[in-house]
């Protein structure tokens, strides 16, 4: 059979990884695909640069959007990022001229996935995606068709390394969130502007990915309630050690009876749960089935060679032939997301108050909840000193997001209080 030609649009960790993995198992994919894949043409900003592989037999362009038109490829791999802008052109002028896309951009798909899959199955090409959800985790696949036969209830996971190093850094050390981030940067695990990471926006693209696909919805990255890791105290993690819980930034989507709830936030999980050992950069997924029961998928979630392997699997089923639907089902199918907002979310509450020890306080705080029906699990209250504020911490049974915070905001308002409420939602895994 003749040859898989591919172009790649972007040179980067992702782009030079995935031209070192083609180069070293062009033997074995040849094998696995019936036939060889060949880089027919490449795009980066800088052509002199090194990429520590032999770019001599390919064509080179300066401009990625004209390569995407005019190489002589049936795949165009986008590896440049961003949701807009170059790489969305790249995309769309790919899927024009009749040519697969794969790519590993969580952004782009996270805003455009849906039109795109759409623009793509019109025209009766492929759009891929392997790569833009915890990287070398097949995740993607794993929902698509090893778990095809399955109405997935939920489905979460840690889909942010550089905010699951932070945290486990923070727990490991006791030290604080800016200290270990800076850590963190310093050693490469995040960037010089960490907000994509931290604040949950990276988190919260995949996620909105992984909910198509699980659910068979358009790609609804606006309806997912994002909150991020900075207002993590050393003190919250104590508290959580404490009463038998870690502290992880996770990603879910669930079915309720109001819809599909979407929700990237730092969680207290039980140190049972397989979820909470997962450190450092790891990333996790655990996709819950009706008929397959809980699974869980757990490996590196980016760098070079993780995600290459992953652009490579997208490859492969090209190269044999296989045309999986993007989203599981065929992209005029996808129905609209109905969004359960958050204020509807129900569960239980970790509630972390600093107050000044005055006669009645506790049963004001005690009012507070018990006027919007949330009941208290459990009170810890460590220390007393007459005129200086202790922590007092609170865990709840479960109660309604909305009310949860008009109860906080009444807690809030008590002279005794003197510090904004941390409150950390507990996640029943
Ligand atoms: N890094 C990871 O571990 C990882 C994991 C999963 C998914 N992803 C996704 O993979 C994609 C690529 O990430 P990356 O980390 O490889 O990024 P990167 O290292 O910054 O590489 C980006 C590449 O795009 C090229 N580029 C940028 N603007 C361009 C333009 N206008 N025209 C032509 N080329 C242009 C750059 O060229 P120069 O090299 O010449 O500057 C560079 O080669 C992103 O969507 C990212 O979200 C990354």
């Amino acid at each position: 059979m003749a040859e898989l030609r591919i172009a790649i649009a972007g040179l980067g960790t992702v782009g030079a990884g995935t031209l070192a993995l083609l180069r070293d198992q062009a033997a074995l994919l040849a094998d696995r695909c019936g036939r060889p894949i060949r880089v027919v043409a490449v795009s980066a900003r800088d052509r002199t640069k090194d990429r520590g592989v032999d770019l001599s037999a390919m064509r080179w362009f300066d401009d990625p959007v004209a390569m995407a038109r005019e190489a002589d490829a049936e795949v165009v791999v986008e590896l440049v990022g961003g949701s807009d802008g170059i790489a969305k052109q790249i995309c769309e002028c790919a899927i024009e001229a009749r040519r697969h896309v794969v790519t590993a951009n969580k952004a782009l798909i996270a805003h455009h996935g849906t039109a795109l899959a759409r623009k793509a199955e019109a025209i009766g090409v492929t759009l891929s995606f392997e790569a833009a959800v915890a990287g070398g985790i097949p995740i993607v696949k794993a929902l698509r068709e090893g778990l095809a036969a399955n109405r997935i209830q939920r489905i979460y996971g840690i889909l942010n390394g550089t905010s699951n190093y932070i945290l486990s850094g923070m727990r490991g050390t006791g030290r604080p969130f800016a200290k270990v981030l800076q850590q963190a940067q310093k050693l490469g695990y995040a960037e010089a502007d960490p907000s994509f990471d931290v604040d949950g926006i990276d988190a919260a693209h995949k996620l909105a990915i992984l909910t198509s696909v699980a659910f068979g919805t358009e790609v609804d990255f606006a309806s997912v309630y994002t909150e991020g890791i900075r207002h993590v105290s050393p003190l919250d993690m104590e508290y959580a050690e404490e009463l038998g819980y870690r502290i992880k930034l996770l990603a879910i989507a669930r079915r309720t009876e109001n819809g599909i709830e979407q929700r990237v936030h730092p969680c207290m999980v039980r140190d049972t749960a397989a979820i909470s050992v997962v450190d450092g950069v790891t990333n996790a997924v655990v996709a819950d089935g009706d008929f397959s029961g809980s699974t869980v998928y757990e490996g590196p979630g980016a760098g070079g060679g993780p995600t290459a392997s992953a652009v490579v699997a997208d490859l492969v089923d090209l190269a044999r032939g296989r045309r999986i639907p993007t989203f599981g089902v065929p992209a005029a199918a996808l129905k609209p997301l109905v969004a359960s907002p958050m204020a509807r979310h129900r569960g239980p509450y970790y509630i972390r108050l600093m107050v000044v020890d005055r006669p009645g306080v506790i049963a004001d705080i005690a009012a507070a909840l018990r006027d919007e029906n949330i009941s208290m699990e459990s009170m810890l209250q460590r220390g007393r000193s007459p005129n200086e504020a202790v922590p007092v911490v609170l865990t709840t049974h479960a109660g309604e997001e909305a009310a949860m915070n008009r109860a906080v905001q009444r807690i809030a308002r008590l002279d005794a209080v003197i510090e904004r409420p941390r409150l950390i939602r507990i996640e029943d895994l």
